[in-house]
């Protein structure tokens, strides 16, 4: 049996009104039907995805960083420091430090120079680092790592980490870094990778992460959205 059978017309109404409220003026019940039908056979019944699935949210950051909020927040509790390994202008690192409030340090590390990756620097990426700087000043306990990683880590000093969120856009990069920092992971502590099944990110490269994951004993959630939470 079709599963959506079990929904009746006026799902597919409230549904439209739904969006209509949301600012797709011309929605009617049949398109809510075919959004509906995209969103759940990829896995992604949320409003937030609905938000993407009709145009409102391209590239559903909101999910995406929504996720990233709720993985900082069940770490908050786990000893060591907060982490975001590619930063950009820091959308996602302001909104755990906004809402999370993390009572510990939390390290930015990024180029800041607008590269891609570390073998590609064609700029891609915001390179105002200055701004970035402000974004963040009144925020005593962030530290900034500039450099291109995986080399500028031998800079990241601490020995325990509670939380790492990982977005360079360059998986390979990316591997290397998991490698020299997962093993600092503490108990309660999460690390996301939040382009492991999207974008740039190959099968070669999924089990690149999955190998360092399951040296370091970690155990993962993939979610249908791309990313994946390794906890310890
Ligand atoms: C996808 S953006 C990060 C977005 C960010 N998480 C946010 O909250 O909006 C990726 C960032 O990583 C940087 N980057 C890419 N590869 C890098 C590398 N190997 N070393 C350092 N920075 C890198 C890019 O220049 C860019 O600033």
């Amino acid at each position: 049996m079709n599963v959506l059978s079990v929904f009746r017309p006026s799902a597919w109404r409230r549904l439209a009104t739904d969006l209509k409220n949301q600012g797709l003026k011309r929605a009617r019940p049949w398109i809510a039907r075919q959004v509906f039908e995209g969103v759940y056979f990829d896995g992604l019944m949320t409003k937030h995805n609905v938000s993407a699935a009709v145009g409102l949210n391209p590239g559903r950051n909101s999910y995406r960083h929504y996720f990233a909020e709720q993985v900082a927040r069940c770490a908050r509790n786990a000893d060591g420091v907060f982490v975001s390994v590619g930063v950009a202008s820091g959308n996602v690192a302001l909104r755990i430090l906004e809402n999370v409030k993390p009572d510990k340090d939390y390290w930015l590390i990024d180029s800041w120079d607008g590269r891609r990756s570390a073998a590609d620097p064609a700029p891609k990426y915001s390179d105002d680092f200055a701004n970035v700087q402000d974004r963040f000043a009144r925020f005593p306990n962030v530290k900034f790592l500039r450099g291109v990683v995986p080399e500028s880590l031998s800079r990241f000093t601490p020995d325990k980490i509670a939380f790492a969120h990982f977005n360079l856009g360059d998986p390979d990069s990316e591997i290397v870094a998991l490698d020299i920092l997962a093993p600092r992971l503490q108990k309660g502590g999460s690390i996301l990778i939040d382009a492991y099944g999207r974008g740039v990110s190959t099968d070669a490269h999924r089990r690149g992460y999955e190998a360092v994951a399951a040296r370091c004993g970690l155990t993962d959630f993939k979610g249908e959205n791309g990313q994946m939470e390794l906890r310890r």
